[in-house]
C-alpha cells in the first residue's frame, strides 16, 4: 500500500514534469513562429488597406513581402514632434501595441474621447510608394485604436496624398457585439469612407460617424444602426488619431517637407 501510494506520487511528478518540458519548449521553439505570423499578419492588414491586395484573398508568405516590399515603406516617426526616428529600432520588427504597454516607451495619454490611456513615444507609420516615383508616397496608411462599447478596437486608417482624403479604413482587431458593433468589419459599411475628408477648411478634424444616414456629406459615413456606441468611437479614435496628440504633428511636417502644397 505504502509502495503503491509512493508509486502513484511518483507516476504524477514525471507526468506533470514531462508536460512542463513539452508546453516550455514548445512555446520557446514556437516564439520565433508566432513572431513570423505576427509580422505576416500586419502586413496583410496593411496591403488590405492600402488597395493592394483583396480582403481574404489567399497569397503565400513570399508573395505578402514581395508586394509588401515593392509598395510600402514602414518609418518610425516620434508622435510628439512627428519626426522620422533615425536611429531608432528597425520598423519591421516594431510592435507599436507593445510598445503602449510598456511605461518605458509610452507615456501618459492627454485627455481624450478615445479612451487612450497611454500612447506610444514612436509611432509606426506606413507610407505607400508612388510606383511613378513623382511623388514622395501616393498614400499613407496610419495605425488606430480607440474605444468601443466592449472592447478596444485595433485599425488602420489609410489616407491619400492630399493627407486629408480617406483611401480606407480597416479594424483587424475588436471585441464588439457581431452584427452590431462588429459591422465595423463589413466590407460595404467600409466603403463609405473611401473618398471622405477628415479635415475642415480651418483645419480642424471635422469627420464623424453620424447616427443615421450621412448622404453626401463630405466629412460623414452612416452610422452602424443599434451600435451607436461603437459608431461613436469610430469618430472618438480618428479625432483623436488625426489630431495634434496624434499623427496631426507627423502630418504637419509632412506637408512641411511637400512645400506646404495639399
Ligand atoms: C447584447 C447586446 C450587444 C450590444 N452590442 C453593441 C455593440 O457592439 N456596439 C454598440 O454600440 N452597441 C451595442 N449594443 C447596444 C447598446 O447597448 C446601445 O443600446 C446602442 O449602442 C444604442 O444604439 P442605437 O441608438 O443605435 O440603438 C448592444 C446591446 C445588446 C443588448
Amino acid at each position: 500500500m505504502q509502495y503503491g501510494k509512493r508509486y502513484t506520487i511518483l507516476f504524477a511528478a514525471a507526468v506533470c514534469g514531462v508536460f512542463a518540458i513539452l508546453v516550455t519548449s514548445s512555446a520557446v521553439l514556437l516564439k520565433d513562429r508566432q513572431e513570423e505570423n505576427f509580422r505576416l499578419d500586419r502586413m496583410k492588414n496593411v496591403l488590405t488597406v492600402a488597395g493592394l491586395m483583396e480582403p481574404g484573398q489567399k497569397l503565400g508568405r513570399a508573395e505578402i513581402q514581395k508586394i509588401f516590399d515593392e509598395n510600402i515603406e514602414s518609418r518610425l516617426i516620434e508622435l510628439k514632434t512627428g519626426q522620422y526616428v533615425t536611429d531608432g529600432p528597425d520598423p519591421a520588427g516594431y510592435d507599436q501595441r507593445k510598445a503602449t504597454a510598456d511605461a518605458a516607451t509610452s507615456l501618459k495619454a492627454p485627455d481624450n474621447r478615445a479612451g487612450l490611456v497611454r500612447l506610444p513615444k514612436m509611432g509606426l507609420v506606413y507610407l505607400i510608394k508612388d510606383r511613378q516615383g513623382v511623388r514622395p508616397f501616393s498614400g499613407l496608411l496610419l495605425p488606430i485604436e480607440g474605444k468601443g462599447l466592449w472592447s478596444t478596437l485595433y485599425g488602420y486608417l489609410a489616407l491619400e496624398s492630399d493627407l486629408n482624403t480617406i483611401r480606407g479604413i480597416t479594424y483587424y482587431q475588436h471585441g464588439e457585439t457581431p452584427g452590431l458593433g462588429g459591422e465595423v468589419e463589413n466590407p460595404k459599411w467600409k466603403a463609405n469612407f473611401h473618398g471622405k475628408k477628415v479635415y475642415g477648411d480651418d483645419g480642424r478634424v471635422v469627420f464623424y460617424v453620424k447616427k443615421g444616414l450621412a448622404g453626401d456629406d463630405p466629412h460623414a459615413v452612416d452610422g452602424i444602426s443599434g451600435a451607436t456606441i461603437t459608431s461613436r468611437g469610430v469618430t472618438w479614435m480618428l479625432e483623436f488619431w488625426m489630431g495634434k496628440d496624434g499623427y496631426g504633428p507627423y502630418l504637419a511636417a509632412l506637408k512641411a517637407a511637400a512645400g506646404g502644397a495639399e
